[in-house]
């Protein structure tokens, strides 16, 4: 198996189904990525040491999902020199505004960049346009994607016309 090059982290195992779906965005474009649950309140020791030995592992990019007071996405990126894409969760008690605005509202000099409430897919989305920099075959496979997108709200606008 390849190493990974993405690392999927999140507070808790109630943000797996969203968070798989960045995972699954990225291993359609065969990047390889590694899913943890890391918490920055209840296992603060173990998300740090995970954080700081990505970039020597070889990971490329870390995304982080958390919900209510969600410190997970900005540790992550006061830790380590890597891109750190931060995924809202959405909560029960204010919808994900909590976890928004915990995620998207940091200081100057530490960037996480902030997706929408649940948009891991997305995340996945960004991290793989990031490394479509450097790399011709993401880039093919994100223009692939590209395609199929369009292709597939084409049809849906096709359909609605031939039902009318
Ligand atoms: C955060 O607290 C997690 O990211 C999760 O979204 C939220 C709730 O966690 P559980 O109580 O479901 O474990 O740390």
């Amino acid at each position: 198996m390849k190493r990974p090059i993405v690392g999927i982290i999140m507070g808790s195992d109630s943000d797996l189904p969203v968070m798989r779906e960045a995972r699954d965005v990225l291993e359609a474009a065969g990047a390889t990525c590694e899913m943890k649950i890391l918490s920055a309140h209840r296992t603060p020791k173990a998300m740090m040491d995970y954080v700081q030995g990505a970039e020597g592992r070889g990971m490329k990019i870390i995304i982080a999902g958390a919900g209510g007071a969600a410190h997970l996405p900005g540790m992550a990126a006061a830790l380590t020199p890597l891109p750190v894409i931060g995924v809202p969760i959405k909560s029960a008690a204010f919808s994900g505004l909590d976890s928004l605005l915990s995620i998207v509202q940091m200081p100057g000099g530490v960037p996480v960049a902030t997706m929408a409430v649940n948009g891991a897919k997305n995340a996945g989305l960004l991290a793989l346009r990031i490394l479509a920099l450097g790399d011709r075959e993401f880039r093919l496979r994100l223009e692939e994607q590209r395609r199929l997108m369009e292709e597939q709200a084409a049809g849906k606008a096709r359909r609605l016309e031939e039902e009318e």
